[in-house]
């Protein structure tokens, strides 16, 4: 078998040639397809860039409109899906919620099982997960509420139709904020590729060995759900309100941080790849300060954040470790503003994320990739005689 490479967490191992989304981790750069993060998210939609990282180039306006148009022929999801919803504790977390129902989707639609078998097919399965994600995330939320579901409603366009299956209420119809739009597409637009991160890498694995679009998806989700990948999202508005009730006492923290006998880790920090500022939190620093002024609300774990970063970015520890806040560290506070709980952060970031693995299980097919299998470096025993149990 020749000679194996051991590099754990794969830190600088290529699992694949790719042509989505460019990352410069000492620059601080990120780019989908070649457009700057920074152009997309001022002046593109949430769907454009979807279409953008699925087909490989900015929409024309007819193609926009097609886009559209398929998408809302799938929006719903088979009434029966919704008894697993009523299945699980109300209390129970959305993103296993969420991981399970998209994998059920297969059970439901299964043509999908032959996704890979013609381009046609392939393209309908992608449309319909498209489609019916921000369906099954706002039903997962409306049922956390206790509340009736809202169905989806081709008046709108897909961050609107979301965001009014969350918000709206059957009983009067109610205005969706363009403010609340705008910062919408923003966050999702930048958290929908970055390039092979354990999520895409997850999607790319299971779906090399031929398993369907949605149970491949399906397993993204749970490996986004970790507080070390999209997890942290949670576990950093979990952070700040624990050292608010602390007394807000920044240094301390700092401290517990550097603490190589704490377990504790600056949630919202550092990152494998960037060693600068990571771009896409520059950008929802800013917006967070614009979201809650034009929103007229003043969160004070906010101060706090902008006080954990400012002690962090002059400290000794992470300044030679080039720690820097990472997408997850001011995404929260906005979504707390937009009036999302806590615990549906991680699913708005798979929401997000959703065209990115997509475009990242296309693009493997469209490789002809071989099964992920890596190897390993055995360290067990070698050769032991058989012990009969009662002389163990
Ligand atoms: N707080 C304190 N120390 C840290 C932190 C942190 N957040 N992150 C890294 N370090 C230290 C780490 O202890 C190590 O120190 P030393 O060299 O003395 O042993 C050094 O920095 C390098 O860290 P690492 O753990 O070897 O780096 P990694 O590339 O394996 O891990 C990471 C990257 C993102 C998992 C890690 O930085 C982390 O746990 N951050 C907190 C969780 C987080 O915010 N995750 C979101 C990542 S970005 C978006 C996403 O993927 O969802």
């Amino acid at each position: 078998t020749g000679h194996i490479t051991l590099d754990l967490g794969y830190k600088n191992t290529g699992s694949t040639k790719s042509a989505i989304t460019f990352l410069d981790g000492e620059k601080g750069i990120l780019k989908y397809r070649g457009y700057s993060i920074e152009e997309l998210a001022e002046k593109s939609t949430f769907l454009e860039v979807a279409f953008l990282l699925i087909y490989g180039d900015l929409p024309t306006t007819k193609a926009l409109e097609d886009f559209q148009s398929q998408i809302t022929k799938h929006t719903l999801i088979h009434e029966d899906m919704k008894k697993f919803l009523d299945g699980y504790p109300s209390k129970s977390h959305p993103m296993a919620q969420l991981a399970s129902l998209v994998c059920s989707l297969s059970t439901f639609y299964p043509e999908s099982l032959k996704a890979n078998s013609s381009p046609e097919t392939m393209d309908l399965t992608m449309i319909k997960l498209l489609a019916k994600f921000p369906t099954i995330v706002s039903f997962i939320y409306k049922k956390s509420l206790g509340h009736p579901l809202i169905y989806p409603k081709n008046k709108y366009d897909y961050v609107s139709n979301y965001l009014n299956m969350t918000f709206g209420q059957r009983t009067e119809e109610v205005e969706i904020d363009p403010v609340v739009v705008k910062a919408m597409n923003t966050l999702l637009i930048l958290h929908a590729d970055h390039e092979q991160n354990c999520s895409a890498s997850t999607v790319r694995m299971v779906g090399s060995s031929d398993c369907n679009l949605y149970a491949s998806v399906s397993a993204g989700i749970d490996a986004l759900w970790g507080p070390l990948h999209g997890g942290a999202n949670q576990a950093v508005i979990e952070m700040l309100e624990l050292i608010k009730e602390d007394g807000g006492d920044t240094e301390k923290w700092i401290n517990k941080a550097k603490d190589k006998n704490d377990p504790f880790r600056m949630m919202g920090f550092g990152h494998r790849v960037y060693k600068n500022f990571d771009p896409r939190a520059k950008i929802i620093k800013k917006a967070c300060d614009d979201i809650l002024e034009k929103l007229g609300i003043n969160d004070p774990v906010l101060e706090i954040a902008k006080k954990l970063e400012e002690a962090a970015l002059s400290d000794p520890y992470f300044v030679e470790r080039k720690l820097y806040p990472n997408v997850d560290f001011y995404s929260g506070i906005i979504y707390r503003a937009l009036g999302f709980p806590t615990d549906m952060f991680t699913v708005l970031f798979a929401l997000g994320r959703l065209p990115g693995w997509i475009a990242q299980w296309k693009e493997m097919h469209e490789n002809k990739e071989p099964i992920g299998r890596p190897r390993q470096v055995y360290v067990g025993h070698t050769n032991r005689a058989f012990v009969e149990i009662e002389k163990r």
